[in-house]
């Protein structure tokens, strides 16, 4: 039954690469598109619709940034209509912002962050839970020193081993070769915290059995996500179910539970019915975690002629006490340009304001808006191209610890970018182009982002009706998982697209990757090609030939001029194939990202230093893609969140409380349809024959990586003003 491929060679080459059904890499629509347009697909606050002893939480907020809870009143609330109870207590305060904080650690009535929950309202309907929340009367000892502000307690930043990728790196002797260096660049970038503000809110339904619990939520990695509960909830994990089968967005906020999941799971508990649990937009923004605003000091040395002998880039972030991640903003700087001395440091400070942790693209999203900014200054301080400048630097391996790239195709990037974009036409200086008081400049960026494969298991049963199902605790967070897993398994097993379903989101299935730093469809694509191979080796002993030489197409296996039904074969029975994937030793010995091209053309106004972005281009490469569709959106997704970086995107800190004060989507400015121009995306055809079965890479996060550079670059390139502070608001432009 199980069959498990270790990620420990080269690829060569397989079935997919025959492409008999034609379907691999096809832009085909989306899968549950049309049961989501219809409100067919039910997302976890819809469930129990029907069930008329379902009951409503709604949070109550801490109204202080750090001190502790003396009492909570909830005697007003529960004389309200409808309220059936009020929760409180130290298990309510862990579940925001602390879910890794070990269960056994006591908290003692402590706030951590302001609008830390503190109390669940549970009442008859939403509007009663939502009245009552407001009755609830909390009584605070608040205490002094609360730290607000990374500036503040930078240089109290430690070296944290709990990130993605280890603090620092470092080769050679930077500082030496920096100071010998005949140009030399030093430039200090800050980026601000950003919200993932996913779509759907997070949100959760609680049921308990007995001691069985199920949740239904909307979450990205099943697997630790149930875990969280147990731990929250305070049961084991074997008496938790939990179903997440349609995610409206998640971009990391989902990466880890929401509060909801646990609380609501407490306040059914509490009030002997199922519950219901929705986030409000505000809560959403003060609940869950952000990213983390960031300092980045950048030092470049490079010859006379351009060749990069030193860099350094130095980063400084924030978490709340006891959490360990740090945005990666060097992630990138490790392996992306040559440079013999160089080192990336990361330094993690502690503020008593909300978690930070991963936000779409954890890492690029804001190193390389730092970067990619420095190798733009550096270019013109060198009178180069930026593209020639980039060029100039690329690598033969990378220059941390001289691995092998698995696939790197930024070269072809930028040619390809800079040949369609026109950028031979880019104005040789700045303001001197322009029509009318628009003043029009063009800017570019690389993309680049780390790849990686997760342990992943699906199975996948054919039935005797000469269908199939696959079946994965895998989820789909908006990205197109159910289609590509159809479209894979159709291929291998020589099967219509629709005689496929497709089983996601339920952690009764087999164990997944789950969806986050864009190994999802990777990882769970490869474990369905695993278990599509066993599958096709059960047929051929079947047939008494050998693999290699069965084709399957149209529901028949074809042999030796044979060709035979899969309803003969099966003979009224299922059979069906575990298949997992596992990371083995080609992570360890190649260097493996995705890689890209941005070209940005924008026009600053004059008067107003209002800037429009009028043309974006990704050119990009991130080894087989799966479906052209949706990789394609996923990079639409990427150029706009870039947009929003460079321009709008601010989630701003009350610096007196920790407030996070524009905590919704009116005065959190993602960018809307009228800031954003035609997009264009090329993807570049490659194959990486050590990254997955399926020669493919990561691209969900790519797109963004770099882009708000291009655009900002874009601006210096129109007017001359070159900021260093994102977001790059026309009053910092003027
Ligand atoms: Mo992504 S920030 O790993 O969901």
């Amino acid at each position: 039954m199980m069959n498990t491929h270790v990620m420990d060679k080269e690829i060569g080459e397989t079935r997919l690469d025959r492409e008999t059904q034609g379907v691999i890499g096809k832009p085909v629509d989306r899968y549950e598109g049309p049961l989501k347009v219809s409100g067919k697909a039910t997302y976890a606050y819809e469930y129990l619709a029907d069930d008329k002893n379902v009951a409503y939480g709604f949070l109550v907020t801490a109204s202080i940034g750090k001190g502790k809870i003396v009492k909570v009143d909830g005697s007003k609330a529960l004389s309200a209509p409808g309220v059936l109870a009020v929760v409180d207590g130290d298990k309510i305060l862990r579940a925001s912002s602390q879910p890794m904080a070990p269960a056994a650690q006591t908290i003692d009535g402590e706030v951590f962050h302001y609008g830390q929950p503190v109390a669940v309202v549970v009442a008859t309907s939403f509007e009663a839970a939502r009245h009552g929340a407001k009755l609830v009367q909390v009584e605070y000892a608040p205490a002094s020193g609360g730290r607000y502000s990374l500036e503040q307690v930078k240089d109290q930043g430690r070296a944290s081993d709990q990130g993605v990728m280890p603090a620092d790196t470092e080769r050679g002797d930077f500082e030496t070769a920096f100071a010998k260096a005949e140009i030399q660049f030093d430039q200090t970038y800050t980026t601000p915290s950003h919200h993932s503000s996913a779509m759907e809110p997070h949100a959760s339904v609680a049921k308990w059995d007995g001691d069985k619990l199920t949740v239904w939520s909307s979450c990205q990695l099943l697997e630790t996500n149930v875990q969280q509960i147990a731990n929250g909830v305070g049961v084991p994990v074997e008496n938790v179910r939990l179903l997440s089968p349609y995610i409206g967005g998640g971009f990391g906020s989902k990466l880890g539970i929401g509060p909801d999941a646990v609380l609501s799971a407490l306040a059914a508990r509490a009030a002997g019915r199922p519950v219901k649990l929705a986030l409000s937009r505000p809560h959403v923004f003060q609940t869950t975690s952000r990213r983390s605003e960031t300092i980045q000091r950048i030092r470049i040395g490079t010859t006379r002629d351009g060749h990069i002998t030193a860099f350094a880039h130095e980063t400084f972030a924030a978490n709340s006490p006891g959490n360990g991640f740090f945005e990666p903003a060097g992630v990138s700087s490790v392996f992306l340009y040559a440079g013999k001395d160089r080192k990336v440091t990361h330094r993690l400070s502690e503020t008593d304001v909300l978690m930070t942790s991963a936000v779409r693209a954890p890492g690029e999203a804001v190193g390389m808006l730092a970067l990619e900014n420095a190798m733009d200054e550096m270019a013109e301080k060198l009178g180069l191209d930026p593209v020639e400048f980039r060029k100039l630097n690329e690598p033969e391996v990378a220059p941390q610890d001289d691995l092998p790239f698995s696939s790197r195709k930024l070269v072809e990037c930028y040619e390809e970018g800079a040949h369609r974009f026109g950028w031979d036409k880019r104005p040789a200086k700045p303001g001197s182009v322009c029509e009318g008081e628009w003043l029009i400049g063009y800017g570019m960026a690389s993309a680049s982002r780390a790849n990686s494969l997760m342990k992943s298991s699906a199975e996948v049963e054919m039935t005797p009706d000469g269908r199939a199902v696959v079946r994965t605790a895998m989820t789909d967070i908006g990205t197109g998982t159910y289609t590509i897993l159809q479209q894979i398994a159709g291929e291998m097993l020589g099967l219509p697209l629709d005689r496929i379903d497709v089983e996601l989101g339920d952690t009764s299935l087999p164990s997944s990757s789950g969806s986050g730093g864009s190994w999802g469809a990777n990882s769970a694509g490869s474990s369905v090609y695993v278990a599509c191979e066993a599958l096709i080796g059960e047929i051929a002993q079947r047939l008494g030939v050998e693999p290699d030489g069965l084709t399957l197409k149209d529901g028949h296996a074809i042999a030796n001029n044979r060709q035979v039904p899969f309803t003969e074969i099966l003979d009224g029975k299922s059979l069906m194939k575990l298949g997992t994937i596992k990371p083995g030793e080609t992570s360890q010995n190649y260097n493996q990202a995705s890689y890209g091209a941005h070209f940005c053309e924008v026009a600053v106004n004059a008067v107003t230093g209002e800037t429009r972005v009028r043309r974006l281009l990704t050119v990009a490469a991130a080894g087989r893609i799966l479906n052209e569709k949706t990789a394609t959106s996923q990079c639409y997704g990427g150029q706009i969140w870039g947009i929003g970086s460079a321009l709008t995107e601010e989630l701003v800190t009350d610096e007196r409380t920790g407030l996070l004060v524009n905590h919704d989507l009116a005065e959190y400015h993602v960018p809307v349809n009228a800031d954003v121009p035609q997009l264009d995306v090329v993807l570049l055809p490659e194959r990486d024959p050590h990254a997955s079965p399926l020669a493919g890479k990561g691209i969900g996060e790519l797109a963004l990586a770099g882009v708000g550079a291009a655009v900002t670059n874009a601006i210096y390139n129109a007017c001359g003003a070159r900021v260093r502070d994102y977001p790059m608001t026309l009053d910092k432009v003027l």
